[in-house]
């Protein structure tokens, strides 16, 4: 099964730039290190799909010594707010957290980096495809932990639905 943290998943969402475009990208980036430098930085973060890294403390476990559900759904919730916000520009409200799943439990100290995708786009919702992989530090040992589907709506100043592309 492809996961988000695949290189091969990336592809498929990574749109290559056509040839006029890629010419006009060239004469345009010539003699400017700086800012090829940050143009390809930006797209290589797009294309790792990665929304934030963070690490497993205390306050964060439950009874069991392991990371707490509400934890690990808060992290994925701002995951997905993050790529959502990114995509319509605008701000965001989470309306439904679709298909959560925890896979393997995460532990005091383990990083955890989440993965999300913009998977579908509709008027004003976008649907956040998310998964958490966590790392024993020392070992270097990953696994999928959790994943989820979330429905984020773009919101106006008067945090009413708005189009996710206003042109
Ligand atoms: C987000 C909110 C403004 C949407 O208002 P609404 O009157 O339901 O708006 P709509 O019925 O026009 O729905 C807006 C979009 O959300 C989608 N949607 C609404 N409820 C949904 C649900 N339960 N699951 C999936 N999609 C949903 C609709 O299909 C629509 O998508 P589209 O425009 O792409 O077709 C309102 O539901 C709200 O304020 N919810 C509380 C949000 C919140 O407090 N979140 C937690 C903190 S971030």
């Amino acid at each position: 099964m492809l996961h988000l943290r695949d290189n091969a998943y990336n592809v498929k969402f990574y749109r290559p730039l056509n040839l006029k475009s890629t010419l006009h990208l060239t004469l345009f980036l010539y003699k400017k290190p700086y800012i090829l430098y940050v143009f390809l930085m930006k797209n290589i973060a797009q294309l790792e799909n990665i929304a934030f890294k963070t690490f497993i403390m205390p306050a964060d476990l439950n009874f069991h010594g392991t990371l707490f559900g509400g934890a690990m759904l808060a992290y994925l919730d701002k995951a997905g707010a993050i790529v959502a916000q990114k995509r319509c520009k605008s701000r965001v409200f989470l309306v439904a957290m679709n298909k959560s799943e925890f896979i393997k439990p995460a532990r005091l100290n383990d990083a955890i980096t989440i993965y999300a995708v913009v998977s579908k786009v509709g008027n004003t919702s976008m649907t956040v495809t998310m998964e958490a992989w966590r790392e024993e530090p020392i070992t270097g040992e990953i696994a999928l932990s959790a994943k989820s589907e979330a429905v984020y709506v773009a919101i106006d100043e008067n945090l009413k639905p708005c189009p996710v592309d206003r042109g």
